[in-house]
């Protein structure tokens, strides 16, 4: 059953360029005060779901609605009430921190005054106030982002839309900006991200959609899709042919990738002790099972074109 406080609805959406068609018919919701995730291999999709929620670029078919709204003649209404942190930093780089914020909030109607107290509180909120009266364009790649991220904050969203936020980031700027989303939720703001991260991912989102090739191909909470897809555990162990040959005679799943046999358990000591005996191995690594086991299965190991 689909909830009813719903802040995006998507039905049958669909995104053609030309040929190519980027976004093949997804349907996904989004509850009020949830952070969901889109995760996918490159050119799964995922950037042009997100310019499509954010108004910037148009559907080629299907229902997309914001806040309840259609996106496709409620762009004004939709982007007053939305943060947008994309994809790539579109800062402009001839202007200070504080003047390309300043700027930015000429969009929404927001008196100089207030523009100019949001401005400080949001410095100090992402750690940037130092940096007030620096040229943006010799801030390092983490100040830039974290100021992407303020900017999508000058108008109060009740709804960010974040497009790898953290991607390039060191742990400590990635830190950050989990910590800064997580104050945003608690705040009741709801949270769509990309991310290539899966322990961020796995860390953070309340649900999420694997995307590949345009289309939704798993959906859930993480901890359920990791349960589902793999197991809780998985044992790690060098490739070698009379490994699989016993391998095979056992009822585990596995998966042999390169030099590595993983296999998918719940029972990871079962699992060992039986290799140990049946197979005389001892040599083995056991870990819990992570999203990005999930990811690699079901999106397999081929680098996309
Ligand atoms: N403006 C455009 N014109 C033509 N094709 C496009 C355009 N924008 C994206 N595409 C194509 O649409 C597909 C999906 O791209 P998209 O940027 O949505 O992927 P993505 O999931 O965000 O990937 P990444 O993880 O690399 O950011 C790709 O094949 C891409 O080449
Ligand atoms: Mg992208």
């Amino acid at each position: 059953m689909v909830p009813i406080n719903l802040i995006i609805k998507a039905d049958n959406l669909v995104k053609r360029y030309n040929n190519l068609t980027a976004v093949d018919n997804i349907s996904f919701y989004v509850k009020e005060g949830e952070m969901f995730g889109f995760l996918g291999p490159n050119g799964a999709g995922k950037t042009t779901t997100m310019k499509m929620i954010q108004c910037v670029s148009p559907k080629t078919s299907g229902k997309l609605e914001v806040f309840g709204m259609d996106v496709s003649t409620h762009q004004r209404e939709i982007k007053k009430y939305m943060g947008v942190v994309p994809q790539e930093n579109n800062l402009d780089p001839d202007f200070t921190v504080y003047e390309n914020l300043r700027n930015y909030s000429r969009y929404f109607d927001i008196s100089m005054e207030e523009a100019e107290k949001r401005i400080e509180e949001l410095l100090n909120f992402v750690q940037l106030i130092d940096k007030k009266n620096s040229t943006t364009e010799y801030l390092s790649g983490g100040m830039k982002r974290r100021l992407v991220l303020a900017r999508a904050l000058l108008n109060n969203p009740r709804l960010i839309v974040l497009d790898e936020p953290t991607v390039g980031l060191d742990p400590q700027a990635r830190h950050l900006i989990w910590e800064k989303l997580r104050a945003l939720k608690k705040k009741g703001v709801t949270i769509v991200l990309t991310t290539h991260y899966l322990d961020e991912a796995e860390k953070l989102c309340d649900r999420l959609v694997v995307m590949d090739y345009g289309k939704i191909i798993v959906e859930g909470e993480p901890s359920q899709i990791i349960k589902d897809h793999i197991g809780t555990g998985v044992v790690e162990v060098d490739n070698y042919p009379e490994l699989v040959e016993c391998l095979q005679k056992s009822d585990s799943i596995y998966e042999v990738m390169g030099d590595i046999i993983v296999i998918y358990t719940n029972d990871p000591v079962h699992i060992t002790n039986q290799l140990s005996m049946e197979c005389s191995l001892d040599k083995m690594t056991t870990r819990k099972a992570t999203l990005e086991d999930v990811f690699l299965k079901l999106t397999g190991r081929k680098l996309r074109d």
